[in-house]
């Protein structure tokens, strides 16, 4: 079948194309009989280096096969070949033979899978005081297999800029050594946990108190760090002058608190903070949860008083305050698709069709038993994207005092948790910002045994802060 072809190839290479020709051994099968020619035989070398080169003859469709590996028989001969060594380098990769001398040995060079290719070049060193005998190399496939080109690897897409934040309790940057520096190294963008919210800025009607406010405030900014302003109208967290019915009447004189009085209140509140902090908060939470998670409105003063549109009220009020202050409302409990992410939708399409709104918050306060599946947020963060507005992470935690196991491995499933959330937010560059509720589980409102946080109680990094990373670098 082949011709015994005795070549002494000195120095050159020797392009030798030779058909599909497979051994059956080792769960291979020939190659389609199309495509593949030999010509080739036994070749020798002696102190050089000898190429040969499989390839498919021209014009062969190649189905995407490829080859596992090559072998090759081969054999010294002449007397002085003790010892002798041959190297094979196929695609590249070398192997070392040192045939008997005197008997064929077939070597199989595996290579796969590099050897994706219409061709593969087996090189063939010998020492110069032997000749090294080489019959036909043998082209072996992977029963079954094919190997489709490799896909073009898609360039990961630049994963947009998503600024990291925090939410900050004041009174710790004073009484936790090492909380403000962990902030200020980490974190671009602060959130005050409770500072801006209503109870404490107007703790008594038309009496605004900005003091401490303003003192964290202008920490903030001065070590170059952005502020949310969180929150305008909140049912949480209202002053007790607003929510207390025989209180208000004392301080009112004037009955019940009925709903003109009351969106008087509201747009004062709103006005008077957002022109009080107009260059140092560019951005508000203007109305925070205002709906249930079977999507009806989340009852309390202001839909009590006022109705469902003291939604719309609230932030005609922000944008006729500060024009250019970006205006957002946060939720707790759309983050995935439901009865509440479709209530919210409605409500956030309703605001942008009026200009009203350029943000939404998702919370992302998670219960580690029951966590999010990352593709729910994300499909979840691509329709909200469709309004045309940044959303943003904007309270993660992740609660994993009801994990079983210790706690390596309930700080393994947290991390995981906080990664998919990130690389969720990755994925969609209308995700624009990603913060946690809180740095360090030395401080949470969810209490100590929540452990939900990036840092542990001594401000040590755990597995969360890591996967958070390689999550917003694109997972
Ligand atoms: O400041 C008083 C203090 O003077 C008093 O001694 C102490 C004991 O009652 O209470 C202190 O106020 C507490 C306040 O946090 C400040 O620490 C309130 O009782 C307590 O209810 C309040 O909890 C806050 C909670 O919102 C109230 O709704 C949490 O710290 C805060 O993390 C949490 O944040 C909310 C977001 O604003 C909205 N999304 C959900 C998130 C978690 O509930």
């Amino acid at each position: 079948m082949t011709r015994a072809l005795r070549l002494v190839v000195p120095l050159v290479a020797l392009s030798v194309a030779w058909p599909n020709v497979a051994s059956a051994a080792g769960g291979v099968r020939p190659l389609p009989a199309s495509g593949f020619t030999e010509r080739a035989g036994s070749v020798s070398v002696s102190g050089g280096r000898l190429v040969l080169r499989g390839r498919a003859a021209a014009g062969t469709a190649m189905s995407g096969t490829s080859f596992e590996a090559v072998s090759v028989r081969v054999r010294f001969a002449g007397r002085r070949c003790r010892g002798a060594r041959a190297m094979a380098v196929v695609n590249g990769r070398a192997r070392v033979l040192q045939p008997r001398r005197g008997s064929w040995r077939t070597y199989r060079l595996a290579s796969a899978p590099s050897l994706r290719r219409r061709t593969f070049a087996l090189r063939l060193r010998a020492g110069h005081r032997c000749r090294l005998l080489v019959r036909r190399p043998v082209l072996h496939l992977v029963a079954g297999r094919t190997f489709a080109p490799p896909a073009p690897r898609p360039s990961p897409a630049p994963v947009h800029t998503i600024e990291l934040g925090a939410a900050i309790a004041w009174r710790n940057v004073s009484a936790i050594p090492g909380y403000a520096d962990l902030f200020l190294r980490h974190f671009s963008h602060m959130t005050p946990e409770n500072e801006l919210k209503m109870n404490a800025l107007q703790p008594r009607r038309d009496t605004f108190d900005f003091v401490e406010a303003d003192r964290m405030v202008d920490w903030a900014v001065a070590g170059g760090k952005q502020v949310r302003g969180h929150t305008l109208v909140f049912k949480h967290q209202t002053p007790g002058w607003l929510t207390n019915p025989s209180l208000t009447d004392q301080l009112t004189g004037e009955g019940d608190l009925d709903r003109d009085k009351l969106l008087s209140i509201m747009r004062k509140h709103i006005t008077t903070v957002m022109r009080h902090y107009a260059g140092r908060i560019r951005e508000w939470d203007v109305v925070n949860e205002p709906l249930r998670p079977d999507g009806s409105y989340n009852p309390g003063i202001w839909l009590d008083t006022i109705g469902p549109e003291y939604v719309e009220e609230a932030f005609r009020s922000a944008r006729a305050a500060v024009p250019d202050a970006r205006l957002c409302l946060n939720e707790i409990g759309a983050e995935v698709p439901n009865r509440l992410a479709d209530a919210l939708f409605g409500l956030v399409e309703r605001l942008k069709a009026q200009g009203l709104i350029d943000c939404v918050g998702f919370q992302m306060h998670v219960n580690a038993a029951t966590p999010p599946a990352l593709d729910a947020l994300q499909s979840n963060l691509q329709r909200f994207a469709t309004l045309g507005v940044d959303l943003h992470v904007t309270e993660m935690d992740v609660n994993v005092s009801q994990l079983p196991g210790g706690t390596a491995e309930k700080f393994a499933v947290q991390a995981r948790i906080f990664g998919d959330a990130a690389t969720a937010c990755s994925r969609v560059p209308a995700c624009t910002r990603f913060t946690t509720w809180g740095t360090t589980d030395a401080s949470t409102w969810l209490g100590p045994e929540a452990q939900p946080l990036p840092f542990d109680d001594a401000l040590a990094p755990k597995p969360a802060w890591a996967a958070l990373q390689r999550g917003l670098a694109g997972g």
